[in-house]
């Protein structure tokens, strides 16, 4: 999709979209095109029941005379009171209204004096993302016809020199999109190594472990859960250097389970194929690397990515069994679906170990009890930095890709010691996503940490304001602007 800024004149073409405030009644572009249309823009409001709220989209043939194919009218509610994210969504509302319209090009006339529209114009690229490689055909009226938007603003070179940057971190979210949406029977460990590969032609350093060197090191929690696997694990680590090099590095670790069948402990057949996702916290890691890598950001990152995929099968891991991590301290495995902190903790050892990072921030689909406590709008965090924890928090509420914290604490310990080893990998019935943070907390060796589990926030079953239904890319721009905001110099 292309999407450009153009001066403050009135679109020629294609659709003209107007923005409408509450209760407010067309001035300026909007009130010469209703007058135009002898009043038709108007009596659509009255007559449509339309009002100017927020979300309210109002579409309008335009008559013969008029060039244009049709007006869009599209509510913002209180424009002085919209945020940052909520521009972004009425730039996803725009494209969702427009993209079958018939209409290859759109003008949205941007008048309202403080309107974000750099937000918007990014919102509308990121719902133009469509994963359809896999449809040979598609129904009629199905396909996307929309090509093109032009916001018209009043400083169209200003808004494009901030929108590129936008773009750059809207195709690291497409990245990771696109790898949470490929198939297992595509993705697997050995082809998702292959995929980050890529990251190198933009001046990413990517390295490759295998089995064999992972045994060295002594990483067995990790190998543990791939050994029923006909694909060989993987342990990716990505260095993007943006600053200078004696600078400490600010890291990222991802849970790459290509496919999670939970392995011996095997998980019902019902809706198992969602589990093609269980990749996502690496896909983010990796979505988050291109964006970085691509924007050039002043920081020196490092991100450590375990791929591994969970079979049961006859060299498959099995419930009772005991692996010593690469930490030194032992697992005792009471449920092979229990893997994603088996990957993450080896991950995680070997990221302090050899990096001495700043802090580490993990990223996993790690339970499904994170979504019975938060549903599917927050991620859940969990942190021993109330700062890192605030900087998150305040990324998050400014992207949309929001995070909630979580508590940690000692007495959960309990749960998860063992007395045939250090640990067991699950905890008791209650506060499974707490017992599977304070597993990870385990890990690292008192780095600063932040934990999010963003299992019910990776995939959507339904359209979002900013993406079609699959997946999401949730955490690229939470942490881009993480980043940006705090660790750039
Ligand atoms: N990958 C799953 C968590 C998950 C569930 C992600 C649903 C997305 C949607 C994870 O590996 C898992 O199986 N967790 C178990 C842990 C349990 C065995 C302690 C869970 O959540 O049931
Ligand atoms: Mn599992
Ligand atoms: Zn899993």
């Amino acid at each position: 999709m292309q999407i450009n800024f153009a001066s403050m004149d009135m679109p020629t073409e294609g659709t003209a979209v107007f923005l409408v405030e509450k209760d407010k009644s067309f001035s300026g572009a909007a009130a010469k095109m209703d007058s135009d249309m002898d009043g038709a823009l108007s009596k659509a409001m009255t007559v449509g029941r339309f009002s100017g709220n927020m979300g309210q989209v109002k579409e309008i043939a335009a008559p013969a005379k008029v060039a244009l194919d049709r007006i869009l009218l599209v509510g913002v509610g209180d424009a002085t009171k919209l945020t940052e994210a909520k521009w972004t969504e009425v730039g996803g509302t725009i494209f969702a209204a427009l993209a079958n319209s018939g209409s290859k090009a759109a003008g949205v006339v941007v008048e309202i004096e403080d309107a974000d529209t750099v937000s918007m114009a990014e919102g509308a690229m990121l719902r133009s993302y469509r994963f359809d490689k896999y449809r040979t055909k598609e129904p009629d009226g199905k396909k996307p016809t929309l090509q093109s938007v032009a916001f018209h603003v009043v400083n169209a070179q200003t808004a494009q020199v901030q929108f590129e940057r936008r773009e750059k971190v809207a195709s690291g979210v497409f990245f990771t999109r696109d790898l949470v949406s490929e198939p297992a029977n595509i993705l697997n460990p050995e082809s998702f190594a292959d995929e980050i590969k890529g990251l190198s032609a933009l001046g990413v350093d990517v390295e490759v472990l295998g089995e064999a060197e992972m045994a060295k090191l002594g990483m067995n929690a990790l190998l543990g859960v791939g050994q029923g696997s006909a694909f060989e694990s993987k342990l990716v680590i990505m260095r993007w250097n943006g600053a200078q090099s004696d600078e400490q590095p600010i890291s990222f670790i991802g849970k790459g389970v290509t496919f999670d069948t939970g392995g011996i402990s095997l998980k019902p057949g019902a809706g198992m194929e969602q589990m093609k996702w269980d990749m996502g916290g690496a896909g983010t890691v990796v979505g988050l690397m291109k964006a970085l890598a691509g924007r050039k950001a002043k920081v020196n990152v490092v991100a450590t990515v375990g791929l591994v995929e969970n079979m049961p099968s006859s060299t498959a891991q099995r419930p009772g069994d005991v692996v010593t991590s690469m930490s030194g301290q032992t697992i005792e495995i009471l449920n092979t679906d229990a893997e994603g902190r088996l990957v993450l903790c080896d991950a995680m050892w070997y990221t302090q170990d050899r990096f001495k990072p700043k802090f580490m921030i993990d990223l996993a689909t790690l339970t499904g009890a994170i979504i019975t406590s938060l549903g599917h709008e927050h991620a859940g965090l969990f942190s021993d930095s109330d700062d890192l924890s605030a900087q998150l928090s305040d990324a998050g509420s400014a992207t949309g890709d929001k995070v909630w914290r979580m508590p940690l604490h000692e007495n959960y310990d309990k749960l998860i010691d063992c007395a045939t080893a250090d640990m067991k990998n699950i905890g008791g019935p209650g506060a499974g996503s707490i017992t599977a943070a304070q597993f990870l907390k385990r890990f690292t060796n008192d780095v600063p940490w932040v934990h999010l589990d963003i299992a019910g926030t990776v995939w959507s079953d339904k359209d979002l304001p900013l993406s079609e239904k699959g997946g999401t890319g949730f955490g690229v721009r939470l942490l881009d602007r993480f980043v940006a905001d705090n660790y750039e110099n």
